[in-house]
């Protein structure tokens, strides 16, 4: 099989496991997500195979969509490359990246190392923010039910690990909790550029939310 036989099979395949996904980690997000990458790398750099493969397989039974277990990701994806015969390295490179694509608030110790990772971690991250990070952030609350917004319930920053893996935020405190954090944590300078805007975008959103919560 060539290599554009592989993404093309790894793409239905993908397609398929998250058709039915409604909580902003659907197969769109995932095709969003690789678009991006591939024009990150555009400038970037970085082997575009790789790139790609990990794109399409990063949110393939991310831990927190199956029961916060952070190995069925990357195994899941190693399972599915070994069946169409990839090469061990690029199997290994693939899944490395899928472990440690997730952001785990704001104390968590970013691991990515090679550029394919930190270009499709860039990818994925600029997806949480701008117009489409904050009707995902919606959708991922409605989803999983929880509060829109709650004036008395202050946002917590410097959340551990452990109290980030919760998930038990509003979905406006997510914003200050994750999303605005997300700009200054860009890998590349690509994707940084590209994050500024849509941080403001982000910005004014909220001053309007607030300003529209407030009228008596
Ligand atoms: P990452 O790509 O860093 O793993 P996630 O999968 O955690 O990102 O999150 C993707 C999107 O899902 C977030 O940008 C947000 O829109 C939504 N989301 C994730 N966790 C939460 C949360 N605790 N509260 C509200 N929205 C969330
Ligand atoms: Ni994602």
């Amino acid at each position: 099989m060539n290599q554009d036989e592989i993404i093309k099979m790894t793409e239905d395949y993908v397609k398929k496991e998250l058709e039915k996904e409604s909580s902003g980690h659907d197969w769109w997000h995932t095709d969003r997500v690789r678009n991006m990458a591939k024009s990150i790398a555009k400038k970037e750099g970085g082997n575009l195979f790789i790139i790609e493969l990990a794109s399409l397989l990063h949110d393939i039974g991310d831990w927190k969509l199956v029961v916060g277990d952070e190995s069925v990701g990357p195994n899941m994806a190693k399972g599915w490359l070994k069946k169409l015969k990839v090469k061990n390295n690029i199997i290994d490179e693939v899944s490395d990246i899928i472990a440690n694509v997730s952001f785990k608030g704001a104390n968590y110790k970013n691991k990515m190392k090679t550029i394919e990772g930190k270009i499709v971690q860039d990818a994925d991250r600029l997806d949480a923010i701008g117009a489409i990070g904050i009707a995902r952030v919606f959708a991922f609350r409605g989803h999983h039910g929880g509060q829109m917004h709650d004036p008395d319930i202050k946002p917590k920053v410097n959340k551990t690990v452990e109290e980030y893996k919760r998930m038990d935020n509003t979905a406006i405190n997510h914003f200050y909790e994750k999303l605005l954090l997300l700009k200054d944590r860009m890998n590349t300078e690509t994707a940084k550029k590209i994050a500024e805007e849509r941080h403001e975008f982000m910005e004014e959103f909220l001053k309007e939310f607030f300003k529209e919560w407030k009228v008596k």
